[in-house]
């Protein structure tokens, strides 16, 4: 390839876009990096350290001295961590301890594919393809809980619905880098889609991408 291929991939929380960039990452043979990850990381850094993801000096600090090994750890997908996450997530300052991180991860040789909430908007601005994956909240619900269920962590759906929807609307409404549709993304709705036709789906819509790219040389 004659140029480095970046794929955004944003959404909001069980759209899919996870597994999608996974997937997509793996039919280029790119890299991919998970950023929803490193903000649970820093939620769950606050909340071992007895903080409150909502006090912007503790999630700063935890965000500058980001423990990695938490990557790892067991607790990164539970409900709880997920709200802490986005709790730490509107803090302008924890986005900045996070920014060259991802940054440096989307410029590397040969390209890379992203996922989170502000790739296409923030992170890179110019990727060659942007897909924004979302699914109804009633779905993205289903979804979670199933997951949620898969790890042991038994959760009622109005519960996870409930959590859904709230998590959707501070990440939509925060001031710093709001979860948002960039104007060239290209909408990936997976309500009706099993994992494998939505792949395919953002591989097609990827290949329009790099096909518009070549006829303008
Ligand atoms: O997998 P799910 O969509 O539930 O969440 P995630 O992608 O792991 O992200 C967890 C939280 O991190 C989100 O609710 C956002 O508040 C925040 N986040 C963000 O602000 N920016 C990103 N690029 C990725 C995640
Ligand atoms: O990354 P994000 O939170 O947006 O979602 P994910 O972790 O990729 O997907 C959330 C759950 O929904 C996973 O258990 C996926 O296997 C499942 N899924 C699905 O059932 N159908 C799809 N089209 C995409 C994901």
């Amino acid at each position: 390839r004659s140029f480095n291929l970046v794929i955004a991939v944003d959404g909001p929380a069980a759209s899919g876009k996870g597994t999608i960039a996974k997937a997509v990452a793996r039919h280029y043979g790119l890299p991919h990096m998970d950023t929803g990850a490193l903000y649970r990381a820093v939620g769950l850094a606050v909340l071992r350290r007895g903080g409150q993801p909502g006090d912007a000096a503790t999630a700063e600090a935890a965000a500058r001295a980001l423990d990695l090994s938490l990557l790892e750890d067991r607790a990164l997908r539970d409900a709880a961590t997920s709200e802490a996450a986005s709790g730490v997530a509107v803090h302008p300052g924890v986005r900045q301890a996070l920014f060259d991180l991802q940054r440096a991860f989307a410029a590397q040789p040969g390209g890379a594919v992203l996922d989170g909430r502000d790739i296409g908007t923030i992170i890179a601005p110019d990727a060659t393809a942007k897909l924004f994956v979302t699914a109804s909240p009633e779905v993205r619900a289903a979804r979670r809980q199933a997951e949620l269920a898969s790890r042991g962590e038994v959760r009622s759906f109005d519960e996870v619905l409930a959590d859904v929807r709230k998590r959707d609307a501070r990440d939509a409404g925060r001031d710093a880098a709001p979860l948002v549709q960039a104007g060239d993304a290209a909408l990936l709705d997976t309500s009706d889609l099993a994992i494998d036709a939505a792949v395919q789906r953002a591989v097609a819509l990827v290949e329009n991408r790099i096909g518009a790219m070549r006829e303008r040389g």
